[in-house]
């Protein structure tokens, strides 16, 4: 049939040559999804069952990261989502309803604890929040209607290690679910279904992501029964993750263990070097024995990451604090992490939120790429101006 030009714009004859190979999964970018004839037509969102129906279930780009976050962490499937805080949202819509009782840590990511005071809340569902050391302690929490118990381990900022398998022991023995944010293991220093947990979420932001460029989210479940819950309900919130920020994050897969082990040493030898210094009261560093739950990181991980924090001595002022961050040169000020540039944040902790009463005298570094003593050298001037 002859075309006239505004069609073939659309429905071009144009050849190239077949047979490309390369290295990298390409980009594959679509709402629509072609099916064969009028028969086929169907809206499932499990595409592993049926074959590919609708962009927002993922497009083969998507799929790939998540078929691959999911061979690393060892659970059934992953689902990947456009931000870890929208992973963490999307599991409590997945297996919360009105009525129930949730359980996290005291010491969880912020936005996690204000998703659950504010909008849970408001749903119906009922939060409660957990000293992080509470081990097998928490058994006292569970009421009947306890449907699923968070864990962070470290807990944001203040980097708790929590004993996470007396925890799913626990919530097991009540009939709960285990939800985990294994972000700061990178899903790989932590494996979360060896340790009992049923749902593992990490902010692929971070690590995998590794060049502070993209924001995504990952949902590994152990089985068929979560995958099903969490897959259907995801088709109905309808937050479908980017094939183009999936790709970076594919990129970012290759050089993870390498991105890692550079940033864990320069991470280990900066936290042991600012435990020496006359300045600093105690350093947050899962893999130094001043860091709460530190057996517990000695008992089931594998290694560490360069999130780590430390906490000035009680002589110093905010604004003292505050200036040490100004005059760092090569840490930069600014939220997220795992990026390959180094980062510094200070906080301001008091009791009454929960935590530990650290109050202003906490920072927070983020280990990047430079070099390890370029580094020690930029932390050593900024001590010295306080
Ligand atoms: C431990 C942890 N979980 C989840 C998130 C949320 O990830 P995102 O920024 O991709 O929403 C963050 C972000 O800082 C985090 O630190």
């Amino acid at each position: 049939m002859a075309k006239n030009w505004k069609t073939k714009l659309i429905h071009s004859d144009a050849k190239i040559p077949e047979g490309f190979r390369s290295l990298n999964v390409g980009v594959q970018r679509a709402s629509t999804v072609l099916f064969p004839d009028a028969a086929s037509v169907k809206d499932t969102w499990d595409q592993y069952e049926t074959g590919y129906t609708y962009g927002l279930y993922g497009t083969p780009t998507v799929l790939e990261l998540a078929a691959r976050i999911c061979e690393l962490e060892g659970g059934f499937r992953t689902l990947v989502t456009p931000g870890g805080q929208g992973a963490i949202t999307l599991i409590n819509f997945a297996f919360l309803k009105a009525g129930d009782h949730v359980l996290l840590p005291e010491s969880v990511y912020t936005p996690s604890r204000k998703f659950a005071a504010q909008v849970l809340k408001r749903f119906g569902v009922e939060p409660e929040f957990y000293p992080p050391d509470a081990g097998a302690a928490i058994g006292q929490r569970f009421r009947p209607n306890t449907r699923l118990v968070w864990c962070e381990s470290p807990g944001s900022i203040t980097m708790e290690v929590q004993d996470v398998p007396a925890i799913a022991q626990a919530a097991h023995r009540a009939g709960a679910l285990v939800a985990l944010d294994n972000t700061w293991s990178a899903g790989v220093y932590f494996d979360a279904f060896a340790h009992g947990v049923d749902i593992s979420m990490q902010a692929l932001t971070k690590y995998v992501g590794g060049h502070s460029d993209l924001l995504l989210g990952s949902i590994t479940v152990r089985d068929e029964q979560a995958w099903r819950r969490l897959g259907s309900t995801h088709q109905l919130v309808g937050c479908a993750a980017s094939p183009d920020d999936c790709s970076l994050a594919l990129r970012g897969m290759k050089t993870l263990a390498v991105r890692l082990k550079a940033i864990a040493e320069a991470g280990l030898t900066l936290a042991r070097w600012l435990a020496e210094r006359a300045e600093i009261e105690r350093v947050l560093h899962p893999a130094l024995p001043s860091c709460p739950g530190h057996e517990f990181w000695k008992r089931d991980f594998t290694g560490s990451a360069g999130l780590f924090s430390f906490v000035f001595q009680p002589r110093f002022s905010k604004e003292q604090v505050q200036r040490f961050v100004d005059r760092l040169g090569l840490f930069k000020i600014g939220y997220s992490w795992a990026g390959v540039t180094s980062l510094a944040v200070a906080y301001d902790f008091h009791a009454t939120q929960g935590r530990p009463a650290y109050g202003h005298r906490l920072v927070r570094l983020n280990i990047g790429l430079e070099d390890v003593e370029d580094l020690k050298a930029d932390l050593e001037q900024a001590l010295g101006k306080m």
